[in-house]
């Protein structure tokens, strides 16, 4: 999931084909951007709803493929040298991230700070790139990316075969001839359980009453009528577009953009247009996820939004519409297991 790598240029050639599509809807998002920046605050919140942002809501899953693939997610055995699982970098306790950076694995480390898992299922597109456009794409390019579990499906497949307790169980779920997509599919069956429903922000849109409190609305208010709304959008608040990091000023006026990550999807699509784009990210528990941006170089809430303040719609936001919208951000923070994100000390995937 890291750098792209010569040996996976024909899966991200199709998935390519699959993500240009919306580079269309994003356009039309830059000019809904202008004109959403200039209407003010106050609005209704209706405008979440013409966003399509909605509450986080439970899937069906099949749970014995769901325990199945949460042994699978906490299983070191899943890696060349028994020592990463899933849950090294997605820590369920610590808002699916973390530790951060990631500490390299086998001399490699990834390009790309590490996304959540919470939630990921709502993405439309996955990864900082936005190249895959399935749970299975994604995870089954974890496998042999030297950055993360840095395996073959063969040696993982030889280890799993041979532990009598998985080869029952898939053997059971799946049948005697189970393989490679059997093991993509209970980890997608588990994430599918990884999602935050009820955060307070859902309530609000629930209409529960004092569900927020009137300085977290006013953020959201903020949120809407700067236009934060137009890319940070649909049910996951984020993760359905990509767009330009820069759009007004030179994301490289705050930060040094001098690595290869740093260029964005014209890394894998090689279109000029794409020259730092990335997936607008998910801010669904951005309080417990930090840091911040593609490359994790952002440490707190307050830092980012002004940067985004600057880079992505062109103005300079005031410390106290700063500390508006990041309360409001808090109130992203869904629930796991019932336990709110930000108190998981007791959650756990394999039950
Ligand atoms: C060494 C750390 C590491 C390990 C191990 C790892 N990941 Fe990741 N994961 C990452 C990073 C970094 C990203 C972002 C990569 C990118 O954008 O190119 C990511 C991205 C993802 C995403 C996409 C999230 C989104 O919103 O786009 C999913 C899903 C995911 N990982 C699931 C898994 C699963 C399941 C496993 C185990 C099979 C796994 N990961 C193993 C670090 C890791
Ligand atoms: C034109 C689209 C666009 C607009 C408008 C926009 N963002 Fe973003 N936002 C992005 C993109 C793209 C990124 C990822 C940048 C990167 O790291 O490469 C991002 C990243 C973020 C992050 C970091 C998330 C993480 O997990 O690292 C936060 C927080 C955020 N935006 C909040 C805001 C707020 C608040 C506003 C309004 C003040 C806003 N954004 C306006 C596109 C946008």
């Amino acid at each position: 999931m890291s750098s792209p790598s010569p040996s996976k240029s024909s899966r991200r050639g199709a998935a390519l084909a699959r993500v240009l599509a919306p580079l269309v809807g994003a356009a039309l998002v830059a000019g809904a951007v202008f004109a959403i920046g200039g209407s003010g605050v106050g609005r209704s919140w209706g405008a979440a709803q013409s966003y399509a942002i909605a509450p986080i809501v439970p899937l069906p899953v099949d749970p014995a493929k769901a325990v199945l693939g949460g042994m699978l997610f906490e299983d070191e055995r899943l890696s060349h040298d028994d020592q990463t699982s899933c849950a090294t970098c997605h820590d369920l306790k610590k808002g699916g991230v973390g530790p951060s950076p990631a500490k390299p694995r086998n001399g490699a480390k990834s390009a790309f700070d590490t996304l959540s898992v919470f939630n990921a299922v709502f993405n439309y597109r996955l990864n900082w790139l936005g190249e895959f456009s399935s749970l299975e794409e994604a995870i089954d390019s974890a496998v042999d990316d030297p950055a993360e579990l840095a395996t073959n499906w063969n040696d993982m497949l030889t280890k799993l075969k041979a532990d009598p307790l998985y080869a029952d169980r898939f053997r059971a779920l799946y049948g005697g001839g189970w393989d490679k997509a059997a093991v993509l599919d209970a980890l997608v069956q588990f994430q599918r359980t990884l999602v935050t429903p009820d955060s307070r922000f859902d309530r609000f849109l629930r209409d529960q009453e004092g569900a927020i409190t009137a300085e977290e609305e006013k953020g959201f208010r903020l949120f809407e009528g700067f236009g934060c709304i137009a890319c940070h959008q649909g049910r996951n608040v984020g993760g359905n577009l990509v767009q330009k990091f820069g759009v007004f000023a030179k994301p490289a006026g705050d930060r040094k953009m001098m690595k290869p990550a740093d260029l964005g999807r014209i890394a894998i699509t090689g279109l000029e247009r794409d020259r730092f784009v990335f997936r607008v990210p998910s801010l669904r528990n951005v309080a417990v996820t930090a840091p911040y941006l593609h490359d994790g170089s952002v440490a707190s809430l307050e830092e980012v939004v002004a940067i985004m303040g600057r880079t992505q719609l062109g103005r300079e936001l005031g410390t106290s519409d700063i500390d508006l919208i990041v309360k409001f951000l808090r109130t992203l923070t869904g629930r796991y297991q019932g336990v709110p994100l930000d108190q998981a000390e007791d959650v756990g995937a394999a039950k």
